[in-house]
């Protein structure tokens, strides 16, 4: 393998999605180019939706996809394995590399392109070629599967529970303070940290532009809070959600570390694919994490009134998507048609490069 073809891996590889763009990984890439291990950087994501690593280890998932997806498009042949070191929790995947013939993937292109988008999206008609491309690019993975609502009675029953995911930020005093942490708010901070959230990728309106600063003094949004900030914020994903060409959830079989891996496999599959139909997506993920350490019986750092929140979720998801409910949720998440792309910025990544 040559290095050149490596950087180009790299180059995809760190355009994975992760929570808040935490890019929780290290890169390492043996001297003659044919194997790349990835770890984990525990210390990267400390939030409440990241017990037992759970959400870095979905974006290692997504991070592998692209090794994959490259590799096979720029003409090498990939064969990985998962945790490779029986103690070492943190050494996620180990890839080998060689020469093979160069074929050619449409995802190869959409990794570049795809995006988080947070605005509003036009109702659009989702043809049923597309559903089937969506849930076949899932069950790719071993384990895995969507499912993808269209209709209007159960997507508004369902905008009625997602909304939540929004509402508990601006009233967890330790989850508002990590997202804060991650917003970047000039281009000299997005530049200098390469990480986090440009704030104009979070997709506010003008006028909520004019107060959001505002929004990161926790001492400001308790007292908003009391004037029913939290309920507002709750009110907008609501809408959106209902506004929704779809409402969908991609769910796994089993709840081991190596399951959210190829959890995220299938994530990032399906957001290339959505992509690839010039389509735009947003993932509802912070619920679903909580609704696995509810049923681990991990929500001890939430209140008594998000617990109950997140219990009623738990019930009434499973259901609603058609899931059997030992099913584990990865990734609940909106899909419609792009409105205003001009207005969207793309999030930056820290180059991969470094050599064992
Ligand atoms: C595990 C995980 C959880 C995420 N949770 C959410 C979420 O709840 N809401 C949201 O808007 N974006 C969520 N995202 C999207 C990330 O914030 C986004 O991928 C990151 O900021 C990089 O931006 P990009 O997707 O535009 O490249 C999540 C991504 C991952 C991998």
């Amino acid at each position: 393998m040559n290095k050149e073809c490596i950087e180009k891996i790299l180059e995809a590889a760190v355009r994975a999605p992760s929570g808040d763009n935490v890019q929780p990984w290290d890169i390492k890439v043996s001297e003659n180019f044919a194997q790349i291990d990835v770890y984990n950087l525990p210390e990267k994501d400390e939030s409440l939706y990241n017990d037992q690593q759970i959400a870095s280890f979905i974006a290692h998932g997504a991070l592998l996809e692209n090794i994959l997806i490259a590799a096979k498009h720029l003409g090498c042949h990939a064969r990985y394995q998962l945790f490779p070191e029986p103690d070492n929790a943190q050494h996620v995947v180990t890839i080998q590399l060689s020469k093979a013939t160069p074929e050619p993937d449409p995802y190869y292109d959409a990794i570049f392109r795809r995006q988080t988008n947070r605005f509003p999206y036009r109702k659009v008609k989702i043809s049923e070629q597309t559903l089937q491309a969506l849930q076949q690019t899932v069950a790719k993975i071993d384990g895995a599967k969507v499912s993808l609502v269209t209709e209007q009675d159960t997507i508004e029953q369902l905008a009625d529970i997602l909304k939540v995911n929004d509402r508990i930020v601006f009233e967890n005093k330790k989850i508002h303070q990590f997202l804060f942490d991650k917003i970047r708010w000039n281009k000299q901070q997005i530049e200098q940290t390469q990480d986090g959230m440009p704030v104009d990728a979070l997709g506010l309106s003008f006028m909520e532009k004019l107060f959001f600063p505002l929004l990161r003094f926790w001492g400001y949004v308790s007292v908003a809070n009391v004037f029913g900030l939290s309920k507002i914020i709750e009110l907008k994903c609501w809408w959106q959600c209902r506004q929704a060409s779809l409402l969908g959830m991609l769910a796994i079989k089993g709840t081991d570390k190596a399951a959210f891996v190829e959890g995220g496999r299938a994530v990032q599959r399906l957001w290339l694919e959505v992509t690839v139909q010039g389509l735009s997506m947003q993932p509802i993920i912070g619920l679903t994490l909580l609704i696995g350490q509810l049923r681990q019986d991990r929500l001890n750092a939430l209140s008594e009134k998000h617990q109950l929140f997140i219990q009623q979720a738990n019930e009434k998801l499973p259901e609603l998507f058609g899931l059997d409910t030992e099913d584990t949720l990865v990734m609940g998440f909106r899909l419609g048609g792009e409105v205003g792309a001009e207005k969207r910025v793309k999030t930056l990544r820290k180059i991969a490069s470094q050599q064992t």
